[in-house]
């Protein structure tokens, strides 16, 4: 008998006002043209002056459960991905809470930037297979607009707002790659790296919030080669391959990183997810975004095998395996 972790719904949440690029055009030396062809991103959402994080991971809370066919008291556990929470503390996850009307359990946020989500995936994972937990909610929301520099080109044109959720039940499999549900997974990071992406500020260095800051050029060169590998690590643990894979939904940074991901593992791009062009760089929310819209496109489907790979700010990246 083994336990596994299987999807049971998802759910996201995009805010009303989009952005395309012609609107940087406005007061940056940028262009459309420049946007597109660097990064892929044709438009994306910013929260409303008010809306925070907890309000948009609310939302895409509240479609997860209606999915899932589930009331908020079923949920043992809330594992919530950002870097931009409402506040210092409390976490996301207890705001979510008490939003849901959840009153039993137990909610905690995790902090892996861009690759957020895959670190929620893999921690719920862990309370279910350790039997703490038998119904985990996962959530990627962010608010990236509020640690935007608008005067920096470079990085304010990448970066959007949204959140995703996945509700994650215990259910027995056979223990072999057949089964729904996490099969593997796989988590890195490594801090000699920590200056590529990061925020100038923080609680105990300037006290306030700060800005993002990025090489792009750097990161890019990291990205496909770790994304690649970690993608392999994680399949060869369940003794599988790239050709047994029938999505990739990956990180949504930069469609030439994704490109180049999924052409170092021989799978064509008709078979993997993006939203880029549409959400821009949304951070932990991006992963539980595609694969919502994938849902509801009626692209994934039951019993597809699906990677999920992400990088970030530490770096941290890593990948997760499951079966829808
Ligand atoms: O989610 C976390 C992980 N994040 C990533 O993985 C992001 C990884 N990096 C990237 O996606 C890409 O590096 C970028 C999209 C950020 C940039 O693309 P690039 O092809 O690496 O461009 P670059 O940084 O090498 O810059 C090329 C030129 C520079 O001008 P010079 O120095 O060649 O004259 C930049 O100043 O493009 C210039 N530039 C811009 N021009 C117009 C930078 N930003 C802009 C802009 N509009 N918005």
């Amino acid at each position: 008998m083994t336990v596994r972790a299987v999807v049971k719904g998802v759910g996201h949440y995009l805010p009303e006002r989009v952005v395309p690029n012609s609107e940087f055009e406005n007061f940056l030396d940028t262009s459309d043209e420049w946007i597109r062809s660097r990064s892929g991103i044709e438009r994306r959402h910013f929260a409303a002056e008010g809306q925070t994080t907890s309000d948009l991971g609310y939302e895409a809370c509240k479609m997860a459960l209606a999915d899932a066919g589930m009331e908020a008291d079923e949920i043992d556990g809330i594992v919530v991905a950002t870097s931009t929470p409402d506040l210092t503390f409390p976490s996301v996850a207890t705001m979510l809470q008490s939003k849901l009307g959840m009153t039993r359990g137990f909610g905690f946020d995790v902090q892996a930037v861009c690759a957020g989500f895959v670190y929620a995936l893999t921690n719920a994972n862990a309370l279910i297979l350790s039997g703490q937990c038998k119904t985990v909610l996962v959530v990627g929301a962010e608010t990236f607009s509020r640690i935007m520099d608008w005067e920096d080109r470079a990085t304010c044109v990448l970066f959007g707002d949204g959140a995703g959720a996945l509700v994650m039940q215990a259910e027995v499999g056979n223990g072999d790659s057949d089964d729904r549900g996490i099969l593997s997974a796989d988590l890195n990071s490594d801090g000699r790296y920590k200056d590529m992406l990061y925020v100038d500020g923080g609680v105990s260095t300037s006290g306030e919030s700060g800005k993002l800051r990025m090489q792009g050029n750097a990161l890019f060169r990291q990205a496909v080669e770790k994304l690649t590998s970690t993608a392999h690590t994680a399949l060869s643990k369940i003794g599988l391959t790239d050709d047994s894979v029938d999505w990739i939904v990956p990180h949504q940074a930069n469609i030439r990183i994704i490109k180049g991901t999924a052409k170092k593992m021989g799978v064509p791009m008709e078979r993997v997810i993006v939203t880029v062009q549409d959400h821009g760089n949304t951070s932990a929310a991006s992963i539980p975004l595609a694969l919502s819209v994938g849902v509801a496109e009626g692209r994934i489907k039951r019993g597809d095998l699906l990677v999920t790979e992400a990088i970030g700010g530490g770096l941290a990246w890593g990948s997760v395996v499951l079966r829808w």
